[in-house]
């Protein structure tokens, strides 16, 4: 099953808890966070105390990804505060396969995502210690941005590795995704789509959300 995870980057944060219950009856999979710190990344988002109010107020579950330096230091609160998949960068730590094991070990699931500078050969051998492998199809940092071409066969490589090992672990993409490329995202192999600005740019996101599915 293809699942659709919104961006709340891209969402309105003064009437977030409509938002997002507009998202989650139009059939979110996933609510996607993205959690920067102004040094892996030049902007700064949230952190874990908004991650704990965004649990009270939905039953999605929350799609974690850490834009952070030093991302080991910062797993356990948010797992804390509610996280259910914990995803960090791969270029963010020289120590990731004990990372992914950390987290798991905590009860949530582990994600490793991987700039568009990092070949997927650097998953190899991490693949069996990951619930799930992010691919960004833009330079991390912000949202609206355009996909980058070379994304797509990356996704290929991935899809192809995760079912060499006979992974169960999941495939997504982030950063560009939108009506225009779904079709070919879905056939390259991802399985979870975040999308923030095709979702909440220009208002009605339930409805945006809606179509989007309607496509697959
Ligand atoms: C970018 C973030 C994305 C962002 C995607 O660094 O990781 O999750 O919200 O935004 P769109 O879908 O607008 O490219
Ligand atoms: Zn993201």
């Amino acid at each position: 099953m293809i699942k659709l995870a919104p961006s709340l980057l891209s969402a309105d944060f003064a009437c977030i808890a409509e938002q997002i219950a507009a998202v989650e009856e139009a059939g979110a999979a996933y609510l996607h966070v993205d959690v920067m710190d102004g040094r892996f990344v030049p902007a700064i988002t949230w952190g874990p105390k908004v991650v704990a109010d965004l649990r009270r107020i939905s039953r999605l579950p929350l799609d974690c990804h850490l834009m952070i330096e030093h991302p080991e230091q910062q797993v356990d609160a948010f797992r804390e505060a509610g996280a259910a998949i914990i995803t960090f960068h791969l270029e963010a730590t020289p120590h990731a396969q004990g990372l992914l094991a950390h987290i798991r070990k905590g009860g949530a699931k582990a994600g490793i995502a991987i700039c568009p500078q990092t070949p997927v050969a650097m998953l190899e051998d991490l693949i069996d210690d990951c619930d799930l492998v992010l691919v960004m199809s833009v330079n991390p940092g912000r949202g609206g941005q355009a996909f980058i071409p070379r994304s797509m066969e990356k996704l290929r490589e991935a899809r192809a590795l995760i079912d060499r090992r006979r992974s169960q672990c999941e495939l997504e993409v982030d950063g560009g995704a939108g009506e225009q490329n779904l079709h070919e995202i879905v056939a390259a192999g991802a399985n979870v789509i975040v999308m923030g600005s095709a979702v909440f740019n220009g208002g009605d996101p339930g409805g945006k959300l809606r179509r989007l599915r309607a496509l697959l």
